[in-house]
């Protein structure tokens, strides 16, 4: 099959590669000529582990290719994927669809013959639908189906998602952009994974309802854990217990500083202004969201606590700020809320993060980047682990606490324990819904 796909960010560089892997014949577009010049040298302009050496495997194979040019990639491909960003519109907490209806646009000029134009970016339900009226108001002679297929790999993890994911959902209308569909999916499906189909508008709405439902898992561990610090339970084991619950599970039952990244904030705002819309309001989702701005906030309090009521003057290292581990990803991160209230209170923030800096240079004004943890926590008064990475797991915990000025921890990942940090040398410790000490 020959494939177009647009936008080559998190989610159409990897699904552009992975295409190319299954054997079909990729051609990937960006508009930001930046972009195309580094994936032409071979550099993916986003982290993402594994990702570099698949590409070049298949740009040497001769499968993949990089172009700023859409009307060539487009010209002759049996299927179009649209792969743009669908941020929060701003304003009114809707996706923002200006990205996917230029595509669409631009798309219906340069179609030469039959093919499906499939929006892989999380749409509102019904846009699938209106990409096909752009499309034919475009161009009303173009030959074209439309076909919904919604992405559900995990940045950090986006590869292995991706061939070996938990399902595949294509939402068409016919039999014949369902035959497209599945040749492109063969290899997946060859292998028995589950490649579910649907019509448009289920397909769309299975995106929206699953990421809402994972914040929601989420944000109800962060509010039980909320409750265990005032009653003296541990929210590590109650996670435990409830996970080990075959009708539960244990996945995204992991307390911590609120969701944040580049779909769970954007993706439930846009399922609530859907509800509102539809005069069918989203009660639990408009609360999950509440809820964690509200967690973040808890965050904040935790630290000046730790600090002994104010972090004016303070020297606090923060150990982690993209929203989770394995990805350069800052969007909606907890450290957005996070360091910038440390700041502009006073605090001298020092931040190390294993891929942060290159995102989070502009977005967080008035820190000081380290790649050393001990250099980082030499003096400091606190350290505040904010993203679990691997490299901060297994620290020296006495090394650490003997260079700090006060040697106090906040572990909003709750990746040591207390007796751990307290043997160490700390005086002081907190993270999330378990006791801590010295505060
Ligand atoms: N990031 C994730 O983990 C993830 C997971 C599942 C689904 N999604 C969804 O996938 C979509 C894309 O997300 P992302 O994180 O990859 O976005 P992104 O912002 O990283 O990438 C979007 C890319 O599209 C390019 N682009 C925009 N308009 C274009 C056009 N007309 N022609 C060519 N290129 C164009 C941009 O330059 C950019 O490189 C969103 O709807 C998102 O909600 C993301």
């Amino acid at each position: 099959m020959k494939i177009a796909m647009i936008g080559t960010g998190y989610v159409g560089l990897v699904s552009g590669v992975c295409f190319s892997d299954f054997g079909h014949d990729v051609v990937c577009v960006d508009k930001d000529p930046k972009k195309i010049e580094q994936l032409r040298s071979g550099i993916a302009p986003i982290y993402e582990p594994g990702l570099e050496d698949l590409m070049a495997k298949n740009v040497n194979a001769d499968r993949l290719s990089f172009t700023g040019n859409l009307t060539e990639a487009v010209d002759g491909a049996d299927a179009v994927f649209i792969a743009v960003g669908t941020p929060t519109r701003r304003g009114d907490g809707h996706a923002d669809l200006t990205y996917v209806m230029a595509a669409a646009e631009e798309i219906a000029t340069a179609m030469t013959g039959y093919a499906v134009v499939v929006t892989k970016s999380t749409v509102p339900v019904g846009t699938n639908r209106q990409v096909k009226q752009v499309v034919s108001k475009a161009n009303p002679k173009a030959d074209f189906d439309v076909a919904s297929n919604p992405e559900f790999l995990r940045e950090g993890a986006a590869i292995d998602d991706f061939m070996r994911p938990d399902r595949v959902v294509v939402g068409v209308q016919n039999e014949r952009a369902a035959e497209v569909m599945n040749e492109i999916y063969r290899p997946l499906y060859l292998r028995e994974f589950p490649i579910m189909a649907t019509d448009l508008e289920s397909a769309e709405m299975i995106k929206y309802a699953a990421n809402a439902f994972l914040a929601t898992k989420i944000t109800f561990i962060n509010e039980i854990a909320a409750l265990c610090e005032k009653t003296g339970a541990d929210v590590k084991m109650v996670s435990k217990g409830m996970g080990l619950d075959g009708r539960i599970g244990d996945k995204f039952l992991h307390a911590g500083p609120g969701y944040g990244g580049s779909c769970f904030p954007k993706d439930t705002q846009a399922l609530a202004r859907m509800g509102q819309d539809h005069a069918t309001p989203m009660q639990l989702t408009e609360t999950v969201i509440k809820v964690n701005d509200q967690v973040k906030r808890r965050m904040i309090d935790k630290i000046v606590d730790l600090c002994g009521g104010s972090v004016n003057g303070k020297v606090i290292t923060v150990l982690g700020v993209t929203f989770k581990p394995n990805t350069d990803d800052m969007r909606d991160s907890p450290s957005l809320t996070i360091v910038p209230w440390l700041v502009g209170n006073g605090a001298k923030v020092r931040v190390v993060d294993p891929q942060g800096k290159r995102e989070g240079e502009g977005l967080l004004p008035g820190v000081a980047w380290n790649e050393d943890v001990y250099k980082a926590t030499q003096n400091a008064d606190a350290v505040v682990i904010l993203t679990e990475w691997n490299e901060f797991r297994a620290l020296d915990l006495k090394r650490m606490a003997k260079r700090m000025t006060t040697p106090v921890m906040a572990d909003l990942r709750n990746i040591y324990t207390p007796k751990d940090v307290k043997q160490a040398g700390f005086t002081a410790y907190v993270s999330i819904g378990r006791e801590g000490f010295g505060v």
